[in-house]
């Protein structure tokens, strides 16, 4: 018996101290739920720093994975690690009966910084997302005659709850759970008549992302957020950005809707807000905010300890423009994907916004492509079996960039021979 009491017979530890692999994927098929078998690589990351991770074996990667979108100041940055810290000494947990101050500091500077005029926080994408919806449902029946229903995108994620599942428009994700809550009706993305047709006296809201981001980083047109804010204005409906992803600075604007010179009736945000410490939130203007006490609440939601995080990030984040470095190094980066694209006519398109990027093949090779960067050191994620998305933190300068390219390139010089 070693640690804790706990048989420690399968661990060893490597020069700093941290647990090292021995047979953590045995461990894996045979104690974990079998949920992320497809997503996983063989690799056991032990150790960050900024735009880089260890593996159990002392392998060094540069990571463009970014924990899904999450590690917006990367890992274990100092501010993030500081607030940690010192919040986990004073306070960690209270509950919603009692004030605490880091969850109103992290709310005024959210509300001071965007559009929408109140907050609601919780511990992840999904349950903002749910939030969001019943706001919409409340704002329903309160103002619109009881409507309920909210249009969502095909390709679209929202989140893995039943409801979220029922919003996400994508059958594989729904299938295997039907019968799924009612309420929610899939639309084409990009296609503002998908919209107007499947509007009834019924609709409350339309809930969209504005890059499909897990469908393949879809960029829908340039004006098609905003025909279809002008369609929700007509027809008194709310409009509901789902910003988990793009949200924070990815899209090289502190909110994404920035981009697109509209403003949403209600935004949810979770991944980056905390830059790795679980928290969402779902924001609504004062005019959408029509939640009465008890209407909606839970334990964790805006514990100190993950609002501290999340107030020192967005504070980093506005005080350093860590947005405009990622529109910055995203052009950057785009350009010289552009010239991979010349070089590789494999690669059939380069798409995204900021740092949230992907690259699509004419064939099913992102999961060789996947592996192969895991070789030379570089992690992405295969998002399509013929795409792969790069997802760096926000922090990344154009010397992290040309890193990736070479890699890129190399993998992409040995894939076509
Ligand atoms: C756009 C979007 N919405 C919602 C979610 C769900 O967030 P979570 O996994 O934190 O529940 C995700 C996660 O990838 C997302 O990308």
């Amino acid at each position: 018996m070693g640690l804790w009491g706990v048989d420690t017979w399968h661990l060893e530890f490597d020069t700093y101290g941290e647990v090292k692999m021995t047979d953590w994927l045995e461990i894996e098929k045979k104690y974990f739920m079998r949920t992320f078998e497809k997503a996983r690589v063989p690799v056991v990351l032990v150790r960050g720093k900024g735009a880089r991770a260890w593996d159990d074996k002392g392998k060094e990667y540069l990571d463009f994975v970014g924990g899904w979108a999450v590690n917006c100041l990367g890992h274990s940055h100092p501010v993030v690690v500081k607030a940690l810290h010192d919040q986990a000494k004073k306070l960690i947990h209270t509950s919603n009966q009692f004030y605490t101050v880091p969850q109103l500091q992290l709310a005024e500077l959210l509300v001071k910084n965007s559009c929408l005029h109140r907050v609601f926080f919780g511990n992840s994408g999904l349950e903002a997302n749910e939030g969001a919806v019943k706001l919409a449902r409340r704002y329903g029946k309160l103002k619109l005659n009881g409507a309920y229903e909210i249009i969502t995108a095909i390709g679209s994620f929202h989140g893995r709850s039943l409801a979220m599942t029922a919003a996400t428009g994508q059958e594989s994700f729904q299938l295997p759970y039907v019968p799924l809550p009612p309420g929610f009706v899939n639309a084409k993305y990009n296609d503002i008549a998908a919209i107007q047709n499947a509007t009834t006296e019924k609709t409350c809201a339309v809930m969209l992302e504005l890059i499909e981001a897990e469908s393949g980083v879809i960029v829908p047109d340039a004006d098609y957020i905003k025909k279809v804010r002008q369609w929700c204005d007509s027809r008194s409906i709310l409009l509901i950005l789902d910003e988990i992803q793009t949200g924070v600075g990815r899209l090289g604007k502190l909110f994404g809707y920035q981009l697109y010179d509209v403003e949403p009736d209600i935004m949810t945000l979770a991944k980056g807000l905390a830059g790795g410490v679980p928290i969402g939130a779902f924001l609504a203007k004062e005019s959408a905010s029509v939640f009465a006490p008890g209407d909606h609440g839970g334990t964790f939601g805006g514990n100190p300890l993950a609002c501290a995080v999340g107030y020192a990030v967005m504070k980093y984040i506005i005080a350093n423009d860590t947005a405009g470095n990622a529109a910055r190094v995203g052009q950057y980066l785009v350009e010289k994907l552009e010239m991979l694209r010349k070089k590789h006519p494999f690669i059939t398109d380069v798409r995204g916004r900021g740092l949230l990027l992907a690259i699509e093949f004419n064939s099913e090779i992102g999961q060789p492509v996947l592996m192969a960067c895991l070789e030379n050191g570089l992690l992405v994620n295969k998002v399509k079996p013929n795409a792969i998305r790069l997802m760096p933190p926000l922090i990344i300068g154009n010397k992290e960039a040309d890193e990736a390219i070479d890699i890129l390139d190399r993998v992409f010089s040995r894939v076509t021979k």
